[in-house]
């Protein structure tokens, strides 16, 4: 996969794109990452990328011209290659586990991270494929969510996660939350590892976890199990965990 990103502010992606897991992603060729400042395509003497907004009003817009220039940099090669060009802004579609897994799917993915009131609405209109937001609050840019993205979605690319770190259990791709988690030592200040999970029968260690990821998404996400078609047994434990609960 190709990632490319354009950003007035290119040094904000040195530590992210160079450590870990993201690193090793391209070390092994998997992902090629290349940051764009897109200000080197600002056509004014000044090089400035932003201007007043028609009709008044406070802050700055993203001008058209550089965005559209560096984008159209980008594919000039390969005109048949449709990259997905992402905008960043707070306005767009909620992120989530699902459109990573979509994203993990491209040939060539374009960020397009900015710092101002608003962008340029023609970028929308002719550039962008995907508006995306990673929560409801206001970053001051759009730098740090598309590292969100480009993490969640070069960890799903293959081969890029050891059979240790696979991802096939992560909360949200099985649509539940993850079982909790104990290492060494089995006995801690006192506080001790569930019996279960030390017992050997692996049939057993299954159904436990099953029904702790029921449990925990029960607490914390009920949302999720809107969307989520439950088993006759994950029934049974739902009906458990409610009559255990003085709420209900
Ligand atoms: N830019 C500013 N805030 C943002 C957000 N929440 N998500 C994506 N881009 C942003």
């Amino acid at each position: 996969m190709k990632i490319d990103i354009l950003s007035i502010f290119p040094e904000m992606f040195t530590g992210v794109l160079e450590s870990s897991i993201l690193k090793k992603a391209s070390d092994k060729g998997a992902v090629e990452y290349n940051v764009t400042d897109f200000r080197d395509f600002a056509s004014n003497k000044h090089k400035t990328v932003d201007d007043y907004p028609y009709g008044g009003g406070a802050g700055m817009v993203l001008k058209a011209q550089p965005i559209f220039d560096a984008v159209e940099s980008l594919t000039a090669s390969n005109k048949s290659l449709k990259p997905r060009v992402v905008l960043m802004c707070p306005q767009g579609e909620r992120y989530t586990q699902k459109k990573a897994e979509e994203l993990a799917k491209e040939e060539h993915l374009i960020f397009i991270c900015g710092h101002y009131e608003g962008y340029d609405e023609r970028i929308r209109e002719h550039i962008v494929t995907d508006e995306i937001s990673i929560g409801d609050y206001v970053l001051t840019g759009g730098e740090l969510a598309s590292m969100v993205i480009v993490d969640s979605v070069v960890r799903l690319l293959p081969d890029v996660l050891g059979k240790v770190e696979s991802h096939e259990q992560d909360s949200f791709s099985t649509g539940l939350l993850e079982h909790p988690h104990y290492t060494r030592p089995s006995d801690f200040r006192g506080i001790k590892v569930p019996d279960v999970l030390l017992s050997g029968n692996h049939a057993n260690i299954e159904k436990w976890r099953s029904k702790e990821m029921l449990r925990r998404t029960w607490e914390r996400r009920p949302d999720l199990l809107e969307s989520f078609s439950l088993t006759k047994e994950q029934e049974e434990w739902l009906k458990e965990f409610k009559k255990q609960d003085e709420r209900y």
